[in-house]
């Protein structure tokens, strides 16, 4: 029903409205007819134009009541209406301000659905990287070494030529600096100009770090130095100028042959499978006394230098063992350098080149891969 049937333009007068019982009745259809309508009020703005029609200062239902009914009314009435109005006010005001309150929350409510966060859509997925196989063999000797009480420690890569050599017992002049053609780097003159600054080099091995963990800890020392190394070769398919060793010193007051290699087949065993054989040939490094080359038997052709098709085994060419790495007796020498009676305590040493027992065990014919970052290579070792 519209508004204006209401009879809300007239007067109660030419509505024929003479008693206040009429009063009555004509205020519960009104409200009859508010609440009806406002039934169908959900939403701001149909609550604001209902707000509007009612409470509307010009010609809301509630001012044309008081303009035309109360205000004209016969005295006798005016009491009634002026009552019943107040009710009708209260009434009114209060539904459209309780709406009010309802709608707002209710809005808030689908603002909230709306901007939920789905958890069941599926996310971005960035992809993730993996370890360079480098760094998974890394880790793979480390954990090794770790289960029989070795710890880990690193060193600097820019060293002194007295770490890299003097103190492994490697005077100047001797022959095997030849073999490790190393990167010296040009240093500023120093500062009084007339004294050569101390040469740098970029360290050969990972041995330099045996004396300094020596000068630092007393023994017993059991330490394994994962890192890089660098050498002035030329680059091909087993040579790189950067590379990656493990240094491998256990220094104590009763430390045999036998546990030097009782470690060293229990790392080989671990690494390559439980029915590898080992075997260790004389060798020579200025460090170690006696110093050693182990090998392994060929895991590929189970030590029989036979390729399973006929013919011979190119891993090991027919050979049935692969060198390892060099290892030995730590030099009582090396323990003059750092403090260390050598009449009182033994050790051993050994330097596993990384890159190559990587190649070895992974099937790889190029130290190249390593360095050269394609994604095609990194991905067959996630
Ligand atoms: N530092 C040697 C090299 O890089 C490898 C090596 C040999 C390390 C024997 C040792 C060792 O600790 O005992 O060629």
């Amino acid at each position: 029903m519209p508004t204006t049937d209401l009879g809300l333009e007239k007067t109660l007068a030419a509505l024929a409205i003479t008693e206040a019982a009429q009063v009555n009745a004509r205020f519960a259809v009104l409200r009859a007819h508010f609440d009806g309508q406002f039934q169908t009020v959900h939403d701001e703005s149909e609550w604001k134009l209902f707000r509007d029609r009612w409470l509307g200062r010009k010609s809301g239902v509630l001012t044309l009541i008081t303009d035309n009914w109360l205000k004209p009314a016969t005295p006798e009435l005016k009491r009634a209406v002026g009552q019943e109005l107040n009710k009708l006010r209260a009434h009114v005001e209060s539904q459209i301000e309780a709406r009010r309150v309802a709608i707002e929350s209710g809005t808030e409510e689908s603002a909230l659905l709306r901007e939920r966060i789905d958890l069941s859509l599926a996310g971005v997925i960035r992809p993730i990287g993996s370890h360079h196989l480098i760094c998974q063999v890394f880790q793979e000797i480390e954990d090794i070494f770790f289960s029989i009480g070795f710890s880990v420690v690193e060193g600097p890569e820019i060293e002194t030529p007295y770490y890299n050599f003097e103190a492994l017992n490697i005077p100047e002049f001797h022959p095997v600096r030849d073999d490790m053609d190393t990167f010296y780097l040009e240093l500023p003159p120093s500062s009084d100009k007339k004294t050569a600054p101390t040469p740098l080099l970029l360290r050969t091995h990972t041995s330099p770090m045996q004396i300094r963990t020596m000068e630092k800890h007393k023994p017993p020392v059991r330490v394994i130095v994962p890192g890089k190394v660098y050498r002035r070769d030329n680059p091909d398919a087993t040579h790189s100028f950067a590379f990656h060793q493990i240094e491998g010193l256990a220094v104590d007051t009763d430390i045999t042959f036998c546990d030097f290699t009782g470690t060293i087949e229990y790392f080989v065993k671990q690494f390559f499978g439980p029915s590898v054989k080992t075997r260790f040939r004389p060798s020579y490094f200025p460090f170690t006394e006696p110093s050693v080359e182990f090998d392994v038997s060929c895991p590929f052709c189970g030590g029989t230098g036979a390729a399973a098709g006929g013919g011979t085994c190119s891993k090991c060419k027919g050979a049935a063992w692969i060198e390892l790495f060099g290892a030995g007796m730590v030099d009582p020498a090396v323990y003059g350098f750092v403090n260390y009676d050598a009449k009182k305590v033994s050790g051993f040493a050994f330097g596993i080149g990384i890159d190559r027992l990587a190649m070895l065990k992974y099937g790889i014919d190029d130290i190249q891969v390593f360095f050269q970052n394609d994604v095609r290579f990194l991905r067959q070792f996630p």
